[in-house]
């Protein structure tokens, strides 16, 4: 609809649909509930919910701008807003190349999550003591054959769907999965608040203990609103070069930051009571996922095999529409004259599943584990570039050029859609945020994070 191959999103919801399938993934489910309760439950939450708004929602709304004006990749998106300054390119590619290795990171936790999904549904996991969990993701993680496999799989199920295109692929599945996402979620929230202990959990969640709020718990907060609003390495200019032209820019990037935040505390309330009511310690990542939580699923007899298996389905469908968005943004990059979708889709397939076949084999005790990138294993290295230091960067570069380099006119413009839509007073309040607020915050988190190196 929006852009020159004639694709986009047939209506609001469906873009909203996609955009928060997208900013739903492993992040909330395995990252955020377990910060949150490390850094000091409601008092994280305050910081959380200010950088959300403040930063990662105005982020949001400042690509979707970008985005939907140019009609463009990343790439060529900022050159045809500012001809005259065409190095602005540079940061359209370093954001694509940042959604490059956090889709091969993300492939190698998405295979694991679906062979955990697998050995939920036919038993094995059932059959595992309590002590050797540990154990048997060590051995599953560092080995070379099963998680290339389901890497494999994973990648296959999302290169299928960006073939089908924006409207009839990405928009079509993220409306299917997304409330499917939801039910399964609400079901564990109820089978974890129904446990007995499981007030513990809640508390360790959301009692606020300013005294935890440390300076590193607001680069992490800062970090993963980012991360988990997907904004930042020029996705959301994707799908923005996708938003129908008549969209509310402003209500759907609302809605958008609710339904994100909204399932990272349902995330939360899914999995911490459960922890607790099990005696068992909060943990996030891996850790969690796959060795504590099969625990509690096994303490639930019977019916934890269910729990278990709705659980790594859920998982696996929010790393897939996740997935989706950072695959279908290096797609459209490829693709031109010559190349179309599909081969665009199965070149770049084909270059980041080395990528993350390598990580995967660098992880724990695989056969990569001793070649180190910078002094760690491939995988921790990818991990930590894309989790804390490009989001950051390519985040600054980008509200540095839509507060400074960018037209207000033109932000206005499209923003208000010509006019029709009135803003009034808040434009100015937003245009305060880009050129101020956003900026500087980033700055001095970006620059504390460095010097905490
Ligand atoms: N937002 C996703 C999550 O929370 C991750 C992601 C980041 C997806 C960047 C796309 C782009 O898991």
């Amino acid at each position: 609809m929006a852009t020159k191959t004639g694709e986009g999103f047939s209506s609001s919801f469906g873009a909203i649909m996609a955009a928060a399938g997208s900013a739903v993934g492993l992040g909330n489910i395995w990252r955020f509930p377990y910060i949150c309760g490390k850094y000091g439950g409601g008092a994280f939450l305050l910081v959380y919910v200010f950088f959300v708004l403040f930063i990662g929602m105005v982020l949001l709304m400042s690509e979707f701008v970008i985005g939907r004006r140019t009609g463009e990749d990343p790439m060529k998106a900022y050159p045809k807003i500012k001809p005259e300054r065409p190095a602005w390119k540079f940061v359209g590619l370093a954001g694509l190349f940042t959604c490059f290795l956090i889709l091969a990171v993300y492939l190698v936790i998405s295979g694991w999550t679906l062979n955990y999904f697998w050995e939920s549904l036919t038993g094995t996991l059932a059959g595992i003591a309590d002590s050797d969990f540990g154990t048997h993701f060590n051995q599953f993680a560092s080995s070379a054959i099963r998680p290339s496999i389901f890497i494999a799989v994973f990648l296959l199920l999302t290169a299928i769907v960006i073939v089908g295109g924006v409207e009839k692929g990405i928009e079509r599945v993220s409306k299917l999965l997304m409330p499917i996402l939801v039910v399964l979620l609400a079901v564990m929230c109820v089978r974890s608040l129904t446990l007995e202990g499981a007030s513990a959990g809640l508390s360790y969640l959301f009692k606020p203990d300013f005294s935890k709020l440390t300076g590193e718990g607001v680069l992490a907060a800062l970090g993963q609103a980012l991360f988990s609003l997907s904004v930042g390495m020029g996705v959301m200019i994707v799908y923005g070069s996708y938003l129908p032209k008549d969209d509310n820019i402003l209500k759907t990037s609302l809605w958008i930051t609710v339904c994100d935040f909204a399932i990272a505390i349902l995330a939360g309330i899914a999995v911490f009571p459960a922890v607790f009511a099990c005696g068992q310690e909060p943990t996030g990542g891996p850790g969690l996922v796959y060795q504590v939580l099969p625990v509690v699923f096994n303490s639930m007899g019977g019916v934890g095999r269910i729990f278990s298996t709705t659980f790594f389905l859920l998982l696996s469908l929010a790393a897939l529409t996740s997935a989706i968005s950072l695959l279908e943004a290096l797609t459209q990059w490829l693709s031109g004259d010559k190349l179309g979708r599909t081969g665009s889709a199965v070149i770049m397939s084909l270059i980041v599943i080395f990528l993350a076949i390598a990580a995967s084999f660098s992880f724990g005790d695989g056969i990569l584990s001793g070649v180190t990138v910078a002094g760690m294993p491939l995988f921790d290295f990818l991990d930590k570039l894309t989790g804390t230091l490009l989001p950051p960067i390519c985040a600054l570069l980008t509200i540095f050029f839509f507060g400074w380099v960018m037209k207000k006119d033109d932000i206005i413009d499209e923003l208000s859609n010509h006019g029709v839509i009135k803003i009034g007073y808040f434009k100015v309040f937003y245009y305060f945020l880009v050129r101020f607020l956003a900026p500087a915050a980033l700055l001095i988190v970006l620059i504390s994070g460095i010097i905490g190196q």
